[in-house]
């Protein structure tokens, strides 16, 4: 069977894209309390991080969730391949839910909120949610591979831009 790799690279990119919007909007909205009300792990150091707060997990869930219900109804008169608002409402909680893994796996690992972890700060938010996506059946290994090699690149760019817009302290 002969895929088509550009219409594939488009679709992928439309299917992930709440992701992105949960991941991008904690930049702009997030601060104040940490989700993990500076408490610690068993090893002594930060559980998450004062990066991982309440109003940006909230700000992010929300925007995911928006973002997906409208890309829900566009699909649906443009005959584009999507999922169900409900399951994007829980795709976007596990693109949150990842980053949130990022941040605990590198609090153990000993690095200090907002050091850089290539590939891991990249990756965290969308390894989730395409797992899940293969076991809903949207999400094939071409766009599993297709997202892995395209998030990167992606995320970097963004945050390139967030850190020269001020948003964020670091570039990665
Ligand atoms: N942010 C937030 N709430 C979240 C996620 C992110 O408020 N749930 C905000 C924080 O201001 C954070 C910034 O977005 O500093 C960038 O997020 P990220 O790069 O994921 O966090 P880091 O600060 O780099 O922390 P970590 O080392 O844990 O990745
Ligand atoms: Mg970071």
């Amino acid at each position: 069977m002969k895929v088509d790799y550009r219409a594939e690279l488009v679709i992928t990119l439309w299917l992930i894209f709440p992701a992105y919007v949960a991941n991008a909007l904690p930049v702009i909205f997030g601060g104040g309390k940490p989700l993990d009300f500076n408490r610690k792990f068993l090893d002594g150091k930060p559980l998450l991080g004062k990066g991982k707060t309440i109003r940006g997990a909230i700000a992010g869930i929300l925007g995911g969730w928006i973002t997906a219900f409208v890309q829900n109804r566009v699909s649906l008169q443009l005959g584009l391949e999507f999922y169900s608002t409900t399951e994007g409402m829980i795709l976007t909680c596990l693109a949150i839910v990842g980053d949130l893994i990022g941040s605990f796996i590198k609090r153990r690992l000993n690095l200090r909120q907002g050091a850089p972890f290539p590939i891991l700060d990249q990756l965290d938010f969308i390894i989730p949610f395409i797992l899940v996506g293969e076991y809903l059946g949207f999400i094939s290994l071409t766009r599993a591979l297709i997202a892995l090699l395209l998030t990167p690149p992606i995320h970097l760019f963004m945050n390139i831009i967030a850190y020269l817009l001020k948003l964020k302290s670091n570039p990665w």
